[in-house]
């Protein structure tokens, strides 16, 4: 392959890397998608990808078997391209803090494989890493392992994500912005020209700055998504007692308000994927490190982790004690159109009800098998969600895929042993379940019930 500007290598095929990888495949640009993990990439040369995503497996099958597509577990492959986007995953160690030694490791061997090369490649961080981590550890290591000068033979760019679980290839096609950090004026005009050659006539606005100011927008972006979930949770907690309340109302009209926008105002569970809890803890200890103590961060994440306990008071509430009771959990999954239970808050809720004692039988559509490993035997997994409600004394609803928005009351009625239903995702309208005994995030009582 000739690393003319129309080809990229993709390090790391995860969730991010993996649709990043296939966006340019589909775009005709020629691509190599590489990761240590063998497996993954066997799997991906026989075009099935190795986790959910809609449209994805398409897209990979076709641009394997035209060949736009290159998978491999050999970075050394990553020279005979022009782009080179890392986006190895970057955990959370115990303490909360960023671990970077994915990130290291592959601008190591990255470095390493650049090394003998001629032409100029640009790396670009698109990896989620705190604030100085492309100027600090990335620019030293590949440096140093490449024997190049960054920003004359070697361009390096900051270059954020913003893909969500389930719609990750629209957002790739479609992004509202994209945020170019670049200390050297070529880097950053090669990856404009790189953007401006994929999007063509509908390229979105390009934000151009330092490496660590773009850094730091992939953190405010989580960090205030995550808080006005954490905000709208706490108007429901508190409309939850009050007569005649209902949060979904109080989230319309306050979204009316330009200022403040429709979205992300779903009271529920609480939020969970492995970006807000991790990058929230990350940007927290990162603070922390600067001297600064972000009261509000930590109270987003508080706030989150204490919405599991409000869903099982509702349980409690409507079942009494929890012993030996059968509660059937409808949803795993940390939201709709993906199989990911990373810090799902099914598995929050779960856990508080295994420890006061409830028999558990959930079912999700898609997420039984990432939930088994986590759960392991503690719960049963149901077939469907019929059999989920078999005989249940409360059913409990954590994920709101569209087939459990069909179940009427008839349904629960007849299937379950107590007409006891909780609505975490406020999937139904509370009107249509009267004959049930129904509760609902952030729904006060009936003014009779007061
Ligand atoms: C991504 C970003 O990388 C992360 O920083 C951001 O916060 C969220 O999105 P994700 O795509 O979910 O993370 O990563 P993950 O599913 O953990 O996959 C990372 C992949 O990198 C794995 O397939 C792993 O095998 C691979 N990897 C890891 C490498 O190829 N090389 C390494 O050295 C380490
Ligand atoms: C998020 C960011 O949106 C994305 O830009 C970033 O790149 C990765 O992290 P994702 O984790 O896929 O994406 O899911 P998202 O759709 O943002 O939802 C996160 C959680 O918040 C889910 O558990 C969801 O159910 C919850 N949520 C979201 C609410 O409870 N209420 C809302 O109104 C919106």
């Amino acid at each position: 392959m000739k690393s003319g500007p129309g080809t990229v290598s993709v390090i790391g095929l995860g969730y991010v890397g993996l649709c990043t990888a296939a966006a340019f495949a589909s775009r005709g640009f020629k691509t190599v998608g590489i990761d240590i993990d063998v497996k993954r990439i066997e799997q991906i040369q026989h075009g099935r990808a190795p986790l959910y995503e809609p449209r994805l497996d398409g897209m990979l099958k076709r641009a394997v078997r035209k060949k736009l597509l290159v998978p491999t577990s050999d970075i050394s492959q990553a020279a005979s391209t022009h782009s080179i986007f890392l986006t190895v995953g970057t955990p959370s160690r115990n303490d909360g803090s960023i671990d970077l030694t994915y990130i290291e490791t592959a601008a190591e061997e990255l470095g390493r494989a650049l090394r003998q090369k001629q032409s100029y490649s640009l790396v670009i961080v698109k990896s989620t890493v705190i604030p100085g981590t492309t100027n600090k550890t990335v620019k030293p290591i590949l440096a140093k392992s490449s024997s190049k000068t960054i920003g004359v033979d070697l361009g390096l760019c900051s270059n954020p994500e913003f893909l969500k679980e389930g719609t990750a290839i629209v957002d790739a096609l479609h992004p509202d912005k994209i945020i170019i950090g670049s200390d050297d004026k070529k880097s950053a005009s090669k990856l404009k020209q790189l953007y401006t050659r994929f999007y063509g006539k509908n390229l979105p606005p390009i934000i151009l700055t330092s490496p660590e100011t773009a850094e730091l927008v992939k953190y405010a972006s989580n960090a205030f998504l995550a808080t006005k979930v954490s905000f709208i949770n706490t108007i429901a907690n508190i409309a939850q007692a009050i007569p005649g309340v209902d949060v979904n109302h109080v989230a319309e009209a306050i979204g009316r308000d330009p200022r403040i926008g429709p979205l992300f105002l779903k009271a529920g569970p609480g939020y969970g994927g492995s970006c807000f809890h991790k990058d929230l803890q990350a940007l927290i200890n990162f603070s922390g490190e600067l001297g600064y103590s972000p009261i509000l961060l930590k109270a987003t994440e508080e706030t989150n982790e204490q919405q599991a306990e409000k869903v099982v008071e509702l349980v409690e509430k409507l079942t009494g004690p929890l012993e030996k009771k059968r509660i059937a959990v409808l949803g795993l999954a940390f939201k709709k159109g993906t199989d990911d239970v990373r810090e799902a808050a099914s598995l929050r809720v779960v856990r508080l009800l295994l420890k006061k004692g409830a028999r558990i039988l959930a079912y999700d559509p898609l997420a039984v098998p990432n939930a088994r490993k986590s759960l392991g035997e503690s719960v049963e997994f149901a077939k469907d969600e019929r059999s989920a409600l078999n005989a249940a004394d409360c059913c409990v609803v954590m994920t709101e895929w569209n087939q459990f928005r069909e179940l009427q009351t008839k349904d629960y009625l007849g299937l379950m042993r107590a007409p006891n239903l909780v609505d975490a995702r406020r999937l139904y309208d509370p009107k249509e379940y009267g004959a049930m005994n129904f509760a609902a995030v952030g729904l006060g009582p009936t003014r009779n019930d007061f």
